[in-house]
């Protein structure tokens, strides 16, 4: 057994974790990331794609932001799309200039592990069996298997970054806990495919068959995902049939539709809303979906892990600094309420846009008649923009 010690234990090298530990290596704060995962496995996973302007503007504050300002698209404004027809929000024109960044996840992971890696913060990838133990005391410890050996690591606080089906949550007792939850009835089939976008922005489509959304990674990626029933496997969703549904669904009156290319990667996600409070016990800190979950559809669960960890750091750095508890003492309420309002128009952006089985032909016509007022009233897209960009204050 290996006993360290450090001052902030992270669990998880997602979003959250790495945000949190560059945000606390910039205030002198030492950290040690615990990731479950090797390396490759956590660069490679594709997920999110859609950044916002606080998260973009956090990034280049501590230096991160490089690769993303060569490589990221800046976009303007987003599509929504229904009974064939498209209309344009304008993002940038509501919102006071705020435009939202393309820029994969998975790049934004890659960038910030090699950033920490180059000034020497130590990751465990791989790591196992991770168990956290005496949470409530002030010497909390995180212990693990890593290369063979039994490591203990003690510290004064742990972060807990371990995403929705990490250990971390566990670790506080169910009564201590309330968790609220919307599981919907339906899931996301994701395709990456090598050809250029088919319009460079994104496109929300609403249709009778079901939900369907265009986006991009680069100049010659396209993203694209499809409304699937909750039992669909992959299989059931030859590549053929991926192309002759998005292309059903993404169709306009007026003939446009996306471009077909080679299917470079296939996955399907699952959609949730949950929130777990509070986000903190004793010296634990959840932070991002290791405490809350949010369906795709507003493309807010990076951002809200960023959030988190931007607050979270500044916390810790009040209280390393001088010794003032209260950042600390707040942290939950302060990260609930960017939650739940994240929580709430992801929430409004997946009733408005797919198809549900219970629906009818009244729920439809109120779906349409809710886009039809985004997209006709400066007010109502108003506030649609400023949630999609991501609200300063909340
Ligand atoms: P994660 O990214 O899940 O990271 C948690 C880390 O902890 C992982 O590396 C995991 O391996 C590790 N871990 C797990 N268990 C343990 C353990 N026991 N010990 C140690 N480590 C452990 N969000 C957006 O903002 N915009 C979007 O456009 C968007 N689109 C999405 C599209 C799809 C298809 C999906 C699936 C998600 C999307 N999201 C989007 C959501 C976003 O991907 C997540 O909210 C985000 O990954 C949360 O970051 P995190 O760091 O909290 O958790
Ligand atoms: C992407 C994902 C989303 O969930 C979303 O709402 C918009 C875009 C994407 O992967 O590009």
């Amino acid at each position: 057994m290996t006993a360290e010690r450090t001052q902030v234990a992270i669990v998880g090298a997602g979003p959250a974790g790495l945000t949190l530990a560059h945000i606390l290596h910039h205030h002198g704060i030492e950290c040690v990331i615990v990731e479950h995962r090797d390396r490759a496995y956590v660069e490679r996973r594709l997920r999110a794609g859609v950044l916002e302007q606080g998260t973009v503007d956090l990034f280049r504050a501590l230096g991160l932001g490089d690769r993303m300002d060569r490589e990221g698209l800046v976009h303007h404004g987003i599509n929504l799309q229904f009974e064939g027809e498209r209309h344009h929000i304008p993002l940038s024109e509501l919102t006071g200039g705020r435009v939202i960044t393309i820029y994969g996840q998975h790049e934004v992971v890659k960038d910030l592990i090699a950033a920490r890696l180059a000034h020497g913060g130590p990751i465990a990838f791989d790591a196992q069996d991770v168990t956290l133990h005496d949470v409530t005391s002030s010497r909390p410890v995180v212990r693990f298997r890593h290369d063979g050996r039994e490591r203990e690591l003690h510290c004064d606080v742990i972060a807990g970054c371990d995403g929705s089906h990490g250990v971390s949550r566990t670790a506080i007792p169910a009564t201590e806990l309330r968790m609220f939850e919307r599981v919907y009835p339906f899931n996301w089939l994701g395709i990456l495919a090598a050809v250029p976008p088919s319009l460079n922005e994104v496109v929300y489509a609403h249709h009778e068959r079901g939900f369907a959304l265009h986006s991009m990674r680069g100049p010659n990626v396209t993203r694209l995902y499809v409304q699937c029933a909750p039992g669909d496997a992959l299989d059931s969703w030859p590549d053929e049939r991926v192309w002759l549904e998005l292309k059903t669904r993404l169709a306009t009156s007026g003939g446009w539709t996306v471009q077909e290319g080679p299917v470079l990667e296939k996955s399907i996600a699952t959609l949730r809303s949950v929130v777990m409070e509070p986000m903190q016990y004793g010296q634990l800190f959840l932070a991002g979906d290791a405490a809350h979950v949010v369906p795709p559809t507003g493309a807010k669960g990076m951002n809200l892990a960023v959030a988190d960890a931007r607050v979270l750091g500044e916390a810790l750095a009040e209280w390393y600094r001088n010794g003032d508890r209260s950042g600390l003492a707040e942290y939950s309420a302060t990260c609930l309420r960017r939650v739940w309002r994240a929580e709430h128009f992801s929430w409004f952006m997946t009733s408005m846009l797919h198809r549900f089985p219970h629906h009818d032909a009244f729920d439809e016509k109120l779906q349409l008649s809710q886009l039809r007022y985004l997209c006709s009233s400066k007010a109502a897209a108003t506030s649609l923009a400023e949630n999609y960009v991501g609200l300063e204050h909340v």
